[in-house]
């Protein structure tokens, strides 16, 4: 069974994607051990919580130093011991000593076609917002293995989902998730877990 820990900053509907598809057998030899965030009072909590998984929060707020805050985090994620580390819209800089630990084992959701609207400062509805502005007609979703660079990492795969006239970056963030995210997440793990 592929140990799997999920990091977490917000609503966590991914997370959740990937919970149900435990639960329907779509993603197989896996077992979500533990989920973290950054935040409290966040919703990606309560899913844990009902899913049965152990969660903790780990924030920045609550250590005098970024140091000291990474030796935390990196503390709790190992004592999972993790196979796998899933980034669902976990919007923290990953510690270089975690990197080193875990590498090839940290995989993370982007919403949009890597190389394009990636990188420092590109998260969230500003992806939307930055693609929405440039007027690009296709966009999507990518998960990648997390190497030391924003966004850089090998991709394992992608997804293109159609811009429509109208679009807000709300709407746009929408239909990525349905149509990309929430699919290629799962996929990535139960590939991983079946070492495809
Ligand atoms: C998702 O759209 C994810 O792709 C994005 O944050 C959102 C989290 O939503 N991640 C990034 O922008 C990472 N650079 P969720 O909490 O509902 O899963």
């Amino acid at each position: 069974m592929l140990r799997v820990v999920v990091m977490v900053s917000g609503g966590g509907t991914n997370l959740q994607a990937i919970i149900d598809r435990v639960a329907d057998g779509t993603i197989t030899n896996t077992e979500l051990v533990g989920v973290i965030s950054n935040n409290y009072d966040v919703f990606a909590l309560e899913r844990a919580k009902k899913a049965g998984i152990d969660n903790q929060v780990v924030s920045p707020k609550d250590y005098a130093t970024r140091e000291e805050f990474n030796e935390a985090l990196l503390e709790k994620v190992n004592a999972y011991k993790p196979d796998l580390i899933v980034l669902a819209g976990f919007l923290v800089v990953i510690p270089e000593k975690m990197i080193d630990m875990y590498e090839n084992k940290i995989i993370n959701i982007h919403p949009s076609l890597i190389p394009s609207f990636c990188g420092t400062g590109y998260y969230g509805l500003k992806v939307h917002e930055a693609a929405l502005a440039r007027g690009v007609k296709v966009s999507g979703a990518t998960v990648h293995y997390v190497d030391k660079g924003t966004d850089t990492g090998p991709i394992i795969l992608q997804k293109a989902v159609e811009v429509k006239e109208g679009d807000t970056p709300k709407i746009l963030q929408q239909r990525i998730m349905e149509e990309a995210e929430w699919k290629l997440l799962p996929a990535a793990i139960n590939m991983i877990a079946n070492n495809q």
